[in-house]
């Protein structure tokens, strides 16, 4: 605020921060490092324009709808979630997004499962800044082409914090150290995972590790997805079509192969006295969620009729925990994969009562306009306050109390893990994600590298999209292709469907199979790197996977490229996207680069000149590059974590043109709880 105002006095221009210069009563200037500038514009433009300028117009604040418009430095528009985003860079010609926790077949312009009211802006200069507005009610942004964008929600407050770089992934370090640095993941929950809705009986799940030990695959996770509950009951096990189950997970086990399990927030109402006790003990605790009379609030989930535990009740952890220990006795499980926790009801037995809350007279552009579709009542009192301003902070305040309940089911010695459906600005301290429902579908396969990217900016580094497609019959090629990718997404999960044909790896024979296990070796080969990148993440809210522009800030060109991505600053994905592909067309910003597949022989053809260029890319293969200038960790992989982590360790370092390559290992025990937060950085 540096300003020549006429009469001004030394020490209110040096109250701030400015410069006085004597006997010129209009110079009250900023030194910017380079030399005192009295050039107030640029500095006026530089320090507050450029961030945030709402001389647009539109203020609004009033009950029930709040509106705030602002102009943009520039049409560098990222981030706004959860969505299906077709490009990282926003279109800025009026597109409306949604933001309400929601569940949904993961598909464009509708909300999603999580709530992200946070946004990038690269400035013309490149300079990069976020921009967080921390309200839980539902909302919307419309782009504008300005540039400049309007928000407008049905209510809190406008909370909106700045964040400077002026770097982007400074910017993004600066966001996510303030709303909860990542929480950091096991090592072996870095390894490949295999899951379907199909496996209906225990043999189907049973036939699916068969061919991943006849094919050799990596395999450190299996799944238990809705089927192993008896008629979906929480903390159940179907005692006919999942019959052996505890004793095959303790096998799984053996084999260096854990078992992660699905559990859903709704819990079953409708049973004989006695006959489900997880549902009564909640009941003596008193801690479900219940309607504007007091009573509890009835919803339609899998098992049928259920009752929402209520998160944001410091008592529900107890409950929680107590069940998820006893349940760990009868089944040894190593993760919670928490879903359902939008919270989804199929429906709800009586409509909601027609009242300023469950229909406000705004309503922002959300699917099906309504903020009771598909979930509960907006009057429903929470422990927090009513649904209507916490709805969002389901999935945030179950993950708050999960994660705990993750390690005290591992007597508090291991770190734990939990990825959840539906997330808020900070629960990444406490749980990390997975992009949700998509399709078998070329196209979600490349929408899924944006989705990564925003969840990396959001603060979730853990982050992946269902490999092979989850609603859809896939097909090998898709499935292949798929693979390469996924095997450098920081969570690789094949997840799929329930009555389609299978897509385990195995299941397309021989010549796929090979394909993956090669793919998933090289991810084996480099997770030393990668612990090491989620280590950085836990620390520094550094991303894991990103888009060129963070690590080549200074190059426009990049502002665009969403197609390929970093893993780290060293390691360059150009993924194959499209059917009967064979070579594509790739950016390679200005670096040393050296194709990892033979980067002790011959550096590329491409070095140090920015350009796209077209690179092979037969079926059977993915384009990795490394960068000059980085060391990177790697181990000889196995067929799970167990083994690999005994095998030894290599290098792999690029140099830069002056010669130089440096990088960095953390390492330890790989799951003890604590052990990270105790070495220094
Ligand atoms: C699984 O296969 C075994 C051996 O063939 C059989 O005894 C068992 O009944 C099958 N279980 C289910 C749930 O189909
Ligand atoms: C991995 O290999 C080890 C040693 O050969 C074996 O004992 C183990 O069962 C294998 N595990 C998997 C998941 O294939
Ligand atoms: C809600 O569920 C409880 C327990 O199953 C049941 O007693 C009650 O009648 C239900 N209420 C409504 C409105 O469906
Ligand atoms: C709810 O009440 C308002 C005002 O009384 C009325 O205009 C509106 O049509 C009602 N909506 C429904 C869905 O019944
Ligand atoms: C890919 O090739 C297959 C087999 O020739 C063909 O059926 C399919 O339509 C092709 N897909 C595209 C997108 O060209
Ligand atoms: C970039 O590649 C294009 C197409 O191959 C070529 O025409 C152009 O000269 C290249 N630009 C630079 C700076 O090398």
């Amino acid at each position: 605020d540096c300003f020549p105002w006429p009469g001004v006095t030394r020490s209110a221009c040096e109250a701030r921060g400015c410069i006085y210069t004597s006997g010129d009563p209009n110079q009250c200037t900023f030194d910017d490092g380079v030399g005192t500038s009295s050039n107030i514009f640029y500095h006026a433009e530089h320090f507050f324009l450029q961030v945030f300028d709402t001389s647009l117009g539109g203020l609004v604040f009033s009950d029930q709808f709040i509106q705030i418009s602002t102009y943009l430095n520039s049409a560098n528009l990222y981030g706004f979630g959860e969505h299906e985003h077709h490009s990282f860079k926003h279109d800025m010609n009026f597109v409306h997004w949604p933001m309400w926790a929601h569940d949904e077949t993961v598909q464009t312009g509708v909300n999603l499962y999580g709530h992200h009211p946070v946004y990038m802006n690269v400035e013309e200069t490149l300079d990069a800044h976020m921009v967080l507005i921390l309200n839980s009610n539902a909302a919307e942004v419309v782009t504008m082409p300005a540039p400049g964008l309007t928000y407008r929600t049905t209510g809190g407050l406008l909370d909106i914090y700045f964040f400077l770089g002026p770097q982007p992934e400074l910017a993004v370090q600066q966001y996510v150290s303030t709303v909860g640095l990542p929480m950091m993941v096991p090592y072996w929950s870095l390894g490949y995972q295999l899951c379907s809705v199909g496996y209906t009986t225990i043999n189907e799940s049973k036939s699916a590790v068969d061919r991943m030990r006849e094919y050799d695959i990596p395999h450190d996770v299996h799944y238990g997805d809705i089927n192993y509950m008896m008629e979906y009951r929480g903390f159940t096990i179907d005692p006919v079509n999942y019959a052996g189950l505890a004793e095959y997970v303790e096998h799984l086990k053996e084999e260096g192969t854990r078992f992660f399990i699905i559990v859903h927030p709704v819990i079953w109402n409708a049973g004989e006295p006695g006959e489900y006790l997880p549902y009564e003990r909640g009941t003596e605790m008193d801690i479900w969620i219940k309607d504007s009379q007091g009573s509890y609030q009835n919803g339609s989930g899998w098992p049928g009729s259920v009752f929402f535990a209520d998160f944001t009740n410091p008592k529900t952890e107890e409950w929680w925990g107590d069940e998820c220990v006893l349940f760990k006795e009868e089944l040894d499980y190593s993760g919670l994969w928490i879903n359902w926790n939008e919270p989804h009801s199929f429906s709800l037995p009586e409509p909601c009562a027609n009242n300023s809350l469950n229909q406000p007279i705004f309503v922002p552009g959300i699917i099906e306009k309504g903020l009771t579709f598909k979930t509960i009542c907006m009057d429903n009192q929470q422990y927090m306050g009513k649904h209507y301003d916490v709805h969002s902070l389901y999935g945030w305040s179950m993950a708050k109390q999960t994660l705990p309940v993750a390690r005290r089911v591992e007597n508090n010695e291991k770190r734990g893990i939990v990825f959840s459906r539906s997330t808020f600005p900070g629960a990444g301290a406490w749980n990390q994600h997975w992009l949700g429902y998509n399709e078998a579908t070329w196209e979600d396969m490349r929408w899924s590298i944006i989705g990564i990217m925003e969840f990396n900016m959001f603060g979730f580094p853990y982050v992946g999209a269902d490999i092979c497609g989850l609603y859809e019959e896939t097909s090998a090629q898709l499935c292949q292709r798929w693979h390469q990718l996924g095997a450098f997404y920081s969570l690789a999960r094949n997840h799929n469907g329930g009555n389609l044909p299978p897509q385990d790896p195995g299941y397309f024979g021989e010549e796929v199979a090979e394909v993956i296990r090669d793919v998933l070796h090289i991810r084996y080969t480099l997770l030393p790197y990668l612990y090491t990148l989620m280590y950085n993440a836990h620390i520094t809210g550094a991303p894991v996977i990103k888009p060129l522009m963070f690590e080549f800030d200074d190059d426009a060109v990049t502002l665009d490229i969403d197609d390929q991505f970093m893993l780290g600053p060293a390691l360059l994905i150009s993924p194959v996207l499209e059917e009967n592909t064979t070579s594509i067309r790739a950016y390679i910003p200005d670096s040393r680069w050296f194709s990892y597949y033979d980067v002790r022989r011959t550096p590329s053809n491409f070095d140090n000149i920015a350009n796209f260029t077209q690179l092979e890319a037969p079926l059977d293969f993915i384009p990795l590059h490394v960068r000059g200038g980085h060391v990177l960790p790697t181990q000889r992989p196995a067929n799970t974590t167990v083994t690999s982590r005994n095998n030894p360790l290599g290098l792999i370092a690029a140099l830069d043109d002056a010669g130089e390559a440096r990088g960095s290992l953390f390492w330890d025990d790989g799951e003890e709880l604590g052990s990270q937060c105790c070495l220094s950085v």
